[in-house]
């Protein structure tokens, strides 16, 4: 048997099911580039009945791409067949992908039909798709909840009219893997002819067990797995095909079986698929999730500082990802920060960390993640000279219907004043008591704030310009705050000027 499987990628067909996941030919031909630049054998690109949209888009496809074949869907009905060989008429190499249900509850409640009509159209379908393309993929739809034995005698009578692969979906994801392990096992103890063609698995996910269902199946002798990107599909989904390959990849010693995927180009297609499609990855999905590659807790941190290898299986760069992401949260401990400020290229002795390690944990209770912007500002804070005039206290009033009131303590040189004063609104409230207590004509000029983008806890960033005697002094202030980090701000800037008599 082959060491190679065969990548069979669905999700412009399965994937794109989805609803809300629809996308235009364009689109799916964007899609459809990557997953040849990733290395897929095989693209199903639309079901060309079903559409005049799915029909244009196999065309424009078969056109576009070049190495991998191009499949169109059909169920086992001859004008299906006529409109995909149709739509597969500029294909380099074309596939036509026929089946039809074999599982009790399709065969009686679905099609109204019985189990040897059912074999009679397989065969029918197979041998007329035969007429226009020599390779006929056939699919045993529900294959996951049919009798092993049946389901031999149709695998059988499709080979022998003449399919070059066999599916064999778990369309309702509902075996263990053992069983359907064992099911491709049976299929290859039984079938003659079988190792002539290709086996495939199709697996959904609804019990969460598509990946390995796939596996069990690779192991028993399936050499093609259809797979989507992001493992997108219909309810739960498909098998995605970054854990598939990943696993072959990086479990080969075991398993001993290889692909054509260039793993580099994992991540990016998860990512063009994942915005096409407006299909957000979940942050815990395997291979290609945001928290796939980061360490969150402090010893996971510092296990992968010292080796990367202690809590990673695989390598990110392998998937393209850049590297390892250490999450600066409140859990992190100094080595994590430490390592992080090199990397920014801020080296600071021992006293400078702990005192900047201090404000971080701080801020790290108030926001769920610490990004570098804030890094950079708490060290700006850290490093900066002893203010001679420090916030101490502040408390604001305001809201609807209310007039906006500032109570401010400053500490002056070791003194405690404190001022209370109205305003148009709660920054102006504050600075005008600030103003109060230092008896300084300070003119505001400018007043900036940093657009909050992230989230409701980032931290604001204000930049102040004040005008003195005709001399112009800059302020900086940043706190989950905006009013705290407005007057934090202004007294930078008062901190600046030629020191008076306050
Ligand atoms: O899940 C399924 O059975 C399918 C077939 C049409 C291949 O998608
Ligand atoms: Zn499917």
């Amino acid at each position: 048997m082959s060491d190679k499987l065969y990548i069979f990628d669905t999700t412009l067909r399965d994937g794109e099911q989805v609803p809300g996941c629809q996308l235009n030919t364009i689109e799916k031909i964007e899609v459809a580039k990557a997953l040849e630049e990733l290395g897929v054998d095989i693209i199903e690109a639309g079901f060309p009945i079903s559409s005049p949209g799915d029909f244009e888009s196999v065309v424009e496809i078969s056109k576009a791409v070049t190495w991998p074949t191009i499949c169109a869907l059909t169920r086992a009905v001859q004008k299906d067949i006529d409109v995909a060989a149709e739509a597969l008429k500029f294909a380099k190499r074309g596939r036509i992908h026929t089946g039809i249900g074999t599982s009790h509850f399709h065969i009686h409640y679905k099609l109204n039909s019985n189990p040897e009509a059912i074999i009679e159209r397989a065969i029918e379908a197979v041998k007329y798709a035969k007429r226009y393309v020599e390779d006929v993929e056939f699919y045993a739809e529900d294959a996951g909840r049919t009798e092993n034995e049946y389901l031999a005698r149709v695998v059988e009578a499709v080979i022998k009219a003449g399919a070059t692969v066999i599916n064999i979906p778990d369309t309702t994801g509902y075996t263990l893997p053992f069983e359907f392990g064992e099911k491709i096992k049976y299929l290859f103890d039984n079938v003659k002819g079988i190792h002539n063609v290709v086996v495939a698995t199709h697996c959904h996910n609804d019990l969460g067990m598509a990946t390995a269902n796939t596996i069990a199946g690779i192991m028993n002798g399936a050499r093609q797995a259809e797979v989507t990107i992001n493992g997108i599909g219909e309810r739960a989904g498909n098998t995605s095909l970054e854990e598939v390959v990943m696993i072959l990849k990086s479990r080969y010693q075991v398993l001993g079986i290889d692909t054509n995927i260039n793993t580099q180009n994992i991540y990016r297609t998860s990512r063009l698929v994942s915005n096409l499609m407006n299909m957000p990855v979940q942050p815990n999905k395997a291979i290609v999730g945001r928290n796939a590659f980061a360490h969150s807790s402090g010893i996971h941190q510092d296990g992968v500082l010292k080796n990367r290898e202690n809590y990673e299986i695989m390598d990110p760069k392998d998937v393209g990802i850049n590297e390892s992401s250490i999450l600066l949260t409140a859990r992190s401990g100094r080595a994590a920060l430490k390592h992080r400020l090199e990397l920014l290229g801020f080296k600071l002795d021992k006293d400078k960390l702990d005192k900047v390690y201090d404000e971080f944990l701080k801020l790290a209770d108030k926001k769920k993640e610490i990004r570098d912007d804030d890094i950079a500002l708490l060290v700006g804070d850290a490093t900066k000279q002893e203010r001679r005039i420090k916030l101490d206290f502040l408390q604001v009033v305001s809201g609807k219907k209310l007039i906006p009131m500032a109570t401010v303590r400053l500490d002056i040189a070791g003194e405690k004043f404190d001022a209370t004063a109205s305003g148009n609104g709660p920054v102006d409230a504050a600075i005008k008591a600030v103003k109060q207590i230092i008896h300084r004509q300070v003119v505001l000029d400018e007043f900036l704030i940093q657009a909050i983008t992230r989230g409701s806890d980032d931290v604001g960033k204000v930049h102040m310009q004040v005008d003195y005697e005709g001399n112009i002094f800059h302020g900086f202030g940043a706190n989950t705050d905006i009013i705290t980090a407005s007057v934090e701000a202004f007294l930078d800037a008062i901190n600046k000027l030629p020191v008076g008599n306050n």
